[in-house]
């Protein structure tokens, strides 16, 4: 992978040993550079990721914590995590788990939350409920689409169900954004009703506002 000037130095050596091991499915520093800024906007709460690789995403994000972020992902791996976890042993808001994602279930609710191991809903596993694991106005990021470009976005010819889920989750306030010609994230935040009166319903028995 290519080094740049503004990575983190934790960036490099997570993507040094990635590519040591002949692993290419690390972040890719467009989304890692997304990643450093929506950390950013996680003050003193919580940041949690599926599928740690070696540690790449997790540097940017750690590279954008403030004081007081705590950051926690889980990798099913075992050479990743150890590997990850040499890493990161110098970083104490980092922890690092070793299982499967639905694991980070323990560490919820996050503020910032980033699916890129599980969680996601891509293939025959459902996704997870943005509501169990985020806390309200929470950032939930999808990472690794093709760019749409039509809609409703396609994946191999065929509406692209997974990536419609999160663009029309009803918790969700979600938009697709193109960080390279052929790279996109979903980036969505988790909105709840404002607390107050109970709301009269919409529509009356004979269906005109009410
Ligand atoms: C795309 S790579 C992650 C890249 C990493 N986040 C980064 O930024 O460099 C996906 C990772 O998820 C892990 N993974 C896949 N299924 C998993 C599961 N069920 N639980 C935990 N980790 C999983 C894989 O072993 C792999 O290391």
């Amino acid at each position: 992978m290519a080094e740049y000037a503004d990575e983190p130095e934790l960036v490099r050596r997570a993507a040094r040993a990635a590519g040591r091991a002949g692993f290419g499915r690390s972040c890719h520093p467009a989304q890692g550079r997304l990643l450093r800024v929506l950390a950013g906007g996680v003050a003193g709460g919580t940041i949690g990721e599926t599928g740690t690789g070696f540690g790449v995403g997790l540097a940017w994000l750690a590279a954008g914590a403030g004081p007081g972020t705590t950051l926690t992902s889980v990798e099913q791996d075992p050479g990743r995590h150890a590997a990850a976890a040499e890493l990161f042993a110098g970083v104490p808001n980092v922890t690092l788990r070793h299982g499967d994602w639905t694991d980070l279930a323990a560490a919820a609710p996050f503020d910032l939350l980033v699916l890129d191991g599980g969680g996601q809903g891509k293939g025959a596993e459902p996704p997870l409920e943005p509501r169990d694991w985020l806390r309200p106005q929470g950032c939930l990021v999808v990472d690794d689409f093709t760019p749409m470009s039509s809609w409703p976005p396609k994946f191999r010819g065929e509406p692209d169900e997974a990536r419609l889920h999160w663009l029309r989750h009803p918790d969700l306030l979600a938009t697709e954004l193109r960080l390279a010609p052929g790279l996109a994230t979903v980036v969505a935040r988790y909105v709840t009703p404002a607390p107050g009166p109970a709301r009269r319903s919409s529509r009356t028995p004979s269906g005109l506002a009410g």
